[in-house]
């Protein structure tokens, strides 16, 4: 295998075979991202293995601009920030692995390289915590294990402070 993270390119990598078990999440890839990328509404980054012809999607992100009301912070972060009725973010909207490549460490992969491309470009547009939108308790459960916390008034939206992710590197 020789596995690689690139922005999504419909002509040149294969959406139609990937599969999640999520029929959003794979809907998502084969009909909406495309449109979300030329209308700047998302980018998508997806994993795919350079020994497949055919460049097959493994595994995809997506990233956003993002605001939180500072309302919905738990008081131990909001109490160290100003009193900005919304603050920026980064949102980590969709993560995905096929059902064929699970349990191989490709979801890690992609959420640590998600959280890289967002500290990295934090140091020039500011955003202060990744947030994710879980789509269940299984979705919430992954998050938990990297540090996520749930925000007060919706438990399937989680975000990890900026201050989490470096001590994560
Ligand atoms: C959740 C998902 C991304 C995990 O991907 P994966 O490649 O199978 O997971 P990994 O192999 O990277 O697992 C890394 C670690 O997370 C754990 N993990 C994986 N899925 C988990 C889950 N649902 N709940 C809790 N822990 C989980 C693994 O056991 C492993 O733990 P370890 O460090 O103790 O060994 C994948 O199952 C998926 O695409 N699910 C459907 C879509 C979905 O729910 N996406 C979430 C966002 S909406």
């Amino acid at each position: 295998m020789a596995i690689k993270i690139e922005a999504f390119d419909t002509r040149k990598h294969y959406r139609s075979n990937f599969s999640c078990g999520k029929d959003s999440l794979d809907n998502y890839i084969h009909k909406q991202a495309s449109q979300d990328i030329k209308r700047r509404v998302s980018t998508v980054f997806v994993l795919i293995d350079n020994s497949d012809p055919t460049l097959n999607i493994l595994a995809y992100y997506t990233l956003s601009a993002y605001t939180v009301e500072i309302t919905e912070l738990d008081q131990s972060l909001s109490k160290q920030l100003p009193r900005y009725p919304q603050l920026p973010a980064t949102l980590l909207g969709r993560l995905a692995v096929d059902n064929t490549q699970k349990g191989k460490r490709f979801g890690e992969l992609m959420l640590v390289d998600a959280l890289k491309k967002a500290i990295a470009v934090s140091s020039q547009v500011a955003s202060l915590a990744v947030i994710v939108e879980a789509l269940d308790e299984s979705a919430v459960n992954f998050y938990l294990k990297y540090g996520f916390q749930q925000f007060k008034q919706n438990s399937m939206k989680l975000y990890l402070p900026k201050k989490s992710i470096k001590d994560i590197f």
